[in-house]
């Protein structure tokens, strides 16, 4: 078991100096984001907000305190409660971030939900939740709609740019609501226990779980927003992820607003030439991304990002995959800097392991704990921890602030996560002589894919819904380029043939169904597929069949 780095007091300690808030002491994480900042300093910048046309908007604490509390105010109108759920379906546009503080300003709990979730994502989320509001783009009604059809608890869907011919039913226009609210909401008198954000998680078995983070976690993002990223008000930051996942709420919402750092949300796709540019334009000091995003940059080559003015970045970190080397030597050498990998998850909240800036950089590893963190990794067997060198199961000691408190109406799932003192996290790692963490893979059958997680169930469950497929089973396979992407075999019912058209149809439904970073890459029509006597389907002997891999031994699969 190792403990974090003694450099310093435990992290979270600090985070609750950098928040003033001491234990205990009940607070509003909006007020504490937002407020808190307008008493010193309200015309600060807070957001800088561009998307692909080109359009820059400036934003200061007090503008953000302003257009938070109409969008809490139009959510009062609405008769939403403390505890309600709101969630939002919205690029990263300035209304994502509004309605997500807005939301949590009334005390509701807030769930984003990334804009290219597909119609049953939708669905699951919105119904497992109970969701009451959904606040959504014009351009995505046609889909809200097929994914909203019979959910009673949902009350109205808010549309931001409603459509030309029109809203139905429950939908509103949000501007017109905005325009009769108050912009002066206060923050509801919240307790720091009182939950606030729901993101969904993928598993291997059953539709993605609901993890439910209280107020309080918003002392792991300010800690690890300091420690790790860096972050001063000085700073010009740009985390590349999307509100959709987690490291879009803790670092590039709640963390850096924490400490009052000015961000860039970019609301537009991948180019090397985009980003390189606004990394040039707002002199982007401070630079959060994933390793998925620093591969596409190391194979447009160095002299993409020779072409630009670069000398601005002094820090940048990485989360979601592992890591490669390569990629690390590459930004070294590209960059002048060494690209810090950090780990967490959904669950945690915050980072909890890292390659924090006073840790010389060994390439390939996570990091080490932070100070106030208890890693081990443990006998998959005995729940015990392991020497140094030896592969197990990641596991961290609870509690900290940001650690989920439950999965949403799942407590029987969220009690399986603990074993003999430890919250298991589902990977697998090692750790060296140094305390170091190395990162194995993880220790189920969901896949990572660009940095994202899918579950294979959810896949499987789009590829059913075709008449012509009877079994489905979805695995990750390795790309050229290092991180996964997904595979899917399929078994058809008599009588249907493959065809071009048939995959093409597989992968469309994955599409529109979960999302587009979802679809396997390869889709193959198989005889049958490998089952355990009480008839599961064995995805890792499945894929190992789809890779040309020694199936291994049956006997220890059967029934995993
Ligand atoms: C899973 C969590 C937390 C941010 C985004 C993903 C994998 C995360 C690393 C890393 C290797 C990593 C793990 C983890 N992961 N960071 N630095 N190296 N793998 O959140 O969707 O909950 O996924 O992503 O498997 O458990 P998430």
């Amino acid at each position: 078991m190792s403990e974090g780095e003694s450099s310093g007091a435990s992290v979270w300690h600090q985070g609750r100096l950098l928040l003033g808030v001491s234990p205990g002491e009940p607070f509003n994480a909006c007020e504490r984001v937002v407020d808190r900042h307008c008493a010193r300093y309200p015309e600060a910048t807070a957001a800088i907000h561009r998307n692909h046309h080109g359009d820059r908007r400036v934003f200061t604490f007090e503008d953000l305190r302003r257009a938070v509390s109409r969008f809490a105010s139009a959510l009062d109108a609405l008769g939403v409660k403390p505890g309600d759920r709101v969630f939002t379906l919205l690029e990263p546009m300035p209304e994502l971030f509004w309605s997500i503080l807005g939301a949590i300003r009334t005390g509701a709990i807030a769930g984003p939900l990334f804009a290219a979730f597909g119609s049953e994502a939708i669905r699951d989320r919105l119904g497992d939740s109970g969701a009451r509001v959904l606040i959504t783009h014009g351009r995505h009604l046609l889909k809200v709609r097929a994914a909203i059809e019979g959910l009673p608890g949902l009350k109205q869907v808010l549309v931001v740019d409603p459509p030309a011919d029109g809203l139905r039913g429950i939908e509103r226009d949000l501007a017109a609501l905005l325009a009769d609210a108050s912009d002066e909401r206060p923050p509801h008198p919240t307790s720091e226990q009182d939950p606030m954000l729901l993101h969904y998680s993928s598993g291997t078995t059953g539709k993605p779980k609901g993890v439910l983070h209280v107020h309080e976690a918003l002392v792991g993002h300010a800690a690890t927003a300091r420690a790790v990223l860096d972050l001063r008000r000085e700073d010009s930051y740009w985390c590349t992820a999307d509100p959709g996942w987690v490291t879009g709420t803790s670092y590039a919402l709640f963390g850096p607003w924490a400490l009052g750092v000015p961000q860039i949300h970019y609301e537009g796709g991948f180019s090397s030439s985009a980003w390189y540019s606004l990394i040039e334009a707002e002199r982007v000091s401070v630079w959060y991304t994933s390793p998925t995003a620093l591969r596409m940059l190391m194979r447009d080559g160095v002299e993409a990002a020779r072409a630009h003015d670069l000398s601005s970045l002094r820090h940048i970190c990485s989360v979601g995959e592992p890591l490669n080397p390569e990629v690390i030597r590459w930004g070294l050498e590209t960059y002048g800097h060494t690209i810090r990998d950090t780990w967490w998850q959904t669950e945690t909240g915050c980072m909890q392991i890292a390659n924090a800036p006073w840790l010389p950089v060994r390439p390939g590893s996570m990091g080490k704990p932070l100070p106030g963190v208890t890693a081990a990794v443990l006998d998959p067997t005995t729940h015990e921890p392991l020497p140094p060198g030896q592969e197990g199961l990641l596991a961290l000691v609870p509690p900290w602030p940001s650690m989920f408190r439950t999965y949403w109406n799942r407590l029987d799932l969220y009690g399986a996560r603990f074993r003999n003192g430890f919250y298991l996290t589902g990977d697998r790692a090692y750790t060296d002589a140094d305390g170091y963490y190395w990162f194995v893979g993880r220790d189920d059958d969901v896949i990572n894919t660009s940095g994202h997680l899918v579950g294979p169930f959810e896949i499987e469950s789009a590829l059913l819904t075709h008449p012509a497929v009877v079994e489905a089973a979805a695995f990750p396979i390795p790309v050229a380029d290092a991180g996964e992407a997904v595979a899917a075999r399929v078994v058809l019912a008599a009588g249907s043939e493959s065809s071009r058209e048939l995959i093409r149809d597989l992968k469309t439904l994955v599409r529109r169904q979960v999302g587009p970073y979802a679809v396997p890459r390869e889709v193959v029509v198989v005889d049958r597929l490998p089952r355990t006597r009480s008839g599961k389907i064995m995805r890792r002997v499945a894929r190992a069949e789809h890779l040309g891999l020694p199936v291994g031994d049956l006997s220890s699969l059967d029934e995993s």
